[in-house]
């Protein structure tokens, strides 16, 4: 199963693209979190990456091609994987149609996480991650069991992003608006769009994912949209 999570900043790509990978056993790609590991590292993509990152603007597509390209390669993809952040543009999509077409693979599902610009503010502003083990937290949403202590590795550490301040959230929905909303006619056109209502809360969201999977949603049936 290969499938691509598709939607604004803060819309849950990231925390659904982990509970399928736990149930289903394919590879979580965040293209976000490639370029922050290239970031920390402080490789030349890092380096080209950061301050694009901290504005708010998208990489390159060639930088981000070139690196899902050799992402899909690795072994954690055999039983396919989930497109998290990627791709982000047309050119990106269009590569990716060709990158699949040479691997011989397909693209089962484009799945489109639907919620108000509104909401994905608070959202991101409440994002806290563990600095030791990387499980997603929100202050209002998902808090920790107990206050400042991770659930799964006990960890005292948490960070926060350097692009979830509030203008730099702005700057990252305006460039899903420009950039990434164009691809919602482009995987229409393709029959593979599908909608779930990414308001609702998280388990509803993960159920309505695996309603698509199963072939309970029909082709672009519009769930969820205004
Ligand atoms: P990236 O890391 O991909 O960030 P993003 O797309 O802006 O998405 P987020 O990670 O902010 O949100 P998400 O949808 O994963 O939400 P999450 O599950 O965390 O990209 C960062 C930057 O890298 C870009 O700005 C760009 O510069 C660069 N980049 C990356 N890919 C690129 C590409 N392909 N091309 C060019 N540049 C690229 O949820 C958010 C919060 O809400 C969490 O706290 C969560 O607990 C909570 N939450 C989740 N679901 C729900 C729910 N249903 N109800 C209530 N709360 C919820």
């Amino acid at each position: 199963m290969n499938l691509i999570l598709l939607g604004p900043p803060g819309a849950g790509k990231g925390t659904q693209a982990k509970l399928l990978q736990d149930r289903h056993g394919v590879a979580q790609i965040s293209t976000g979190d490639m370029l922050r590991a290239e970031v920390r590292s402080g490789s030349e993509i890092g380096l080209q990456a950061k301050a694009i990152m901290e504005r708010g603007d998208l990489v390159p597509d060639a930088i981000i091609t070139a690196m899902l390209a050799l992402r899909v390669t690795k072994p954690d993809c055999a039983r396919g994987f989930i497109l998290d952040g990627f791709p982000r543009t047309v050119p990106q999509a269009e590569a990716l149609d060709v990158m699949l077409g040479e691997m011989g693979l397909a693209l089962h599902h484009v799945i489109e996480l639907k919620v108000d610009d509104g909401a994905l503010v608070e959202r991101i502003a409440g994002r806290f991650t563990c600095a030791s083990c990387g499980t997603g937290y929100h202050d209002r949403f998902k808090p920790t069991q107990q206050p400042g202590v991770c659930d799964v590795c006990g960890s005292h550490e948490f960070v926060r992003r350097a692009d979830d301040k509030a203008e730099t959230v702005a700057a990252r929905l305006d460039a899903y608006h420009r950039q990434t909303a164009p691809l919602l006619p482009y995987y229409a056109a393709q029959g593979k769009l599908k909608h779930v209502d990414g308001m609702a809360d998280m388990a509803t969201v993960s159920g309505q994912i695996e309603a698509v999977l199963e072939g309970q949603q029909s082709l672009d049936s519009g769930v969820g949209r205004a």
